[in-house]
């Protein structure tokens, strides 16, 4: 099979498309042939060496896959052969085919392609996470979106739509911007030109908002906090501006909120089952046409390197899918 190689640390120009044996499945695994892999954030810097899961050499990027089953390892029950199935791997995504314990496999319905079923399980699974499992975010309540339009940003626009929620935007340009809002947003701000505080407060009557998802940190999370609303909650999700900010604890007892962080991948495996329901939850809206995940753009297994390189420019909108 091929695969897109990671055999040294660096940016997206060490991966080679080379071949590797096929896999054989062991005890309680299958090998599934990937229609697609959704590639995030953290895939540019697993093959850096900078992210905490330090797989050894050869791995490939690809965290999140989708495609058919095609072979069963001993002891395998409940999945056949040829059946659609998306999954959640770590790494190991981005090559013909994967290696998946059968515990972590979720069915596809018929009406959702790979590209998009192959996407469902990190951004929108670390939403769900976020949104209402750690944010009690209840319908009709505001929500601000820091890096609205990347994978995790874009993801969590959608469901907090979708879970009633007014949504403010805020990114670092108009086109930003305008996927944000093309995706459900209701307020846009550019936090490159717009002062992120006051314009929260502008848009909420001075009150501010019930929830932050803040994707980006840096610069952007004390301002954010400053204009998070009286029993608000502040989701700490990620740090892609790369600084982690450090808070002054007065702001949550002036506020009376709560800052809380959300760990999808730990979630994950303290709840398999808490999480397989919201990413049911997710297919199934998927499945009725009543969301309907943004793609940046479908790469073959050839253009990995440049699909991860979109990513690396801080240019991804929504999800970028490698089709194997
Ligand atoms: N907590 C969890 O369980 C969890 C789960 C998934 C992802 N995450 C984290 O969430 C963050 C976003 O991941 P993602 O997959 O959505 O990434 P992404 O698609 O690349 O989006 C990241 C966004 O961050 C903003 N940004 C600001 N400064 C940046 C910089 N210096 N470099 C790159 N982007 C920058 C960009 O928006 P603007 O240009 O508009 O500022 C960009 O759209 C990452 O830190 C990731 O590790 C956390």
């Amino acid at each position: 099979m091929k695969a897109a190689l990671c055999r040294q640390f660096g940016g997206p120009e060490v991966i080679e498309i080379d071949d590797l044996p096929d896999p054989d499945p062991a005890e309680g695994e299958v090998v599934v042939d990937v229609g697609a892999v959704s590639l995030n954030f953290f895939d540019t810097l697993i093959i850096r060496n900078k992210y905490q899961y330090k797989p050894d050499f050869p791995f490939s990027p690809g965290a999140e896959i989708a495609g058919r089953v095609s072979a069963l390892g001993a002891g395998v029950s409940g999945v056949a052969l040829g059946e659609r199935v998306m999954a959640y791997i770590g790494w190991n995504g981005a090559r013909e085919k994967a290696v998946v314990p059968a515990a972590a496999l979720a069915p596809i319905p018929d009406s959702v392609s790979d590209a998009v079923a192959s996407g469902l399980s990190v951004t929108f699974g670390t939403a769900m996470h976020g949104l209402c499992d750690r944010g009690r975010l209840a319908a009709g309540e505001t929500v601000a979106v820091l890096g609205a339009s990347g994978g995790a940003g874009l993801a969590a626009v959608q469901i907090a739509k979708r879970l009633g929620a007014r949504v403010i935007a805020a990114a670092s340009s108009p086109e930003k911007l305008e996927i944000a809002r093309a995706n459900g947003a209701d307020e846009a701000i550019d936090y490159a030109k717009e002062d992120l505080k006051e314009e929260i407060k502008s848009l909420t009557g001075g009150a501010g908002a019930d929830v932050i998802y803040d994707c980006v940190g840096g610069p952007y999370s004390e301002p954010a906090l400053r204009a998070t609303a009286w029993g608000g909650r502040f989701l700490v999700i990620g740090f892609a501006a790369g600084d982690i900010p450090k808070i002054p604890l007065n702001l949550l007892l002036l506020k009376g909120c709560d800052m809380v962080g959300v760990f999808w991948g730990s979630f994950t495996e303290r709840h398999p089952d808490r999480n397989a329901a919201n990413i049911a939850q997710v297919m199934e809206w998927c499945a009725k046409g009543e969301l309907d995940p943004h793609i940046h753009g479908e790469f073959s297994l050839n253009e990995t390197k440049a699909a991860l390189e979109v990513i690396d420019r801080r240019e991804a909108k929504g999800k970028v899918v490698v089709c194997p």
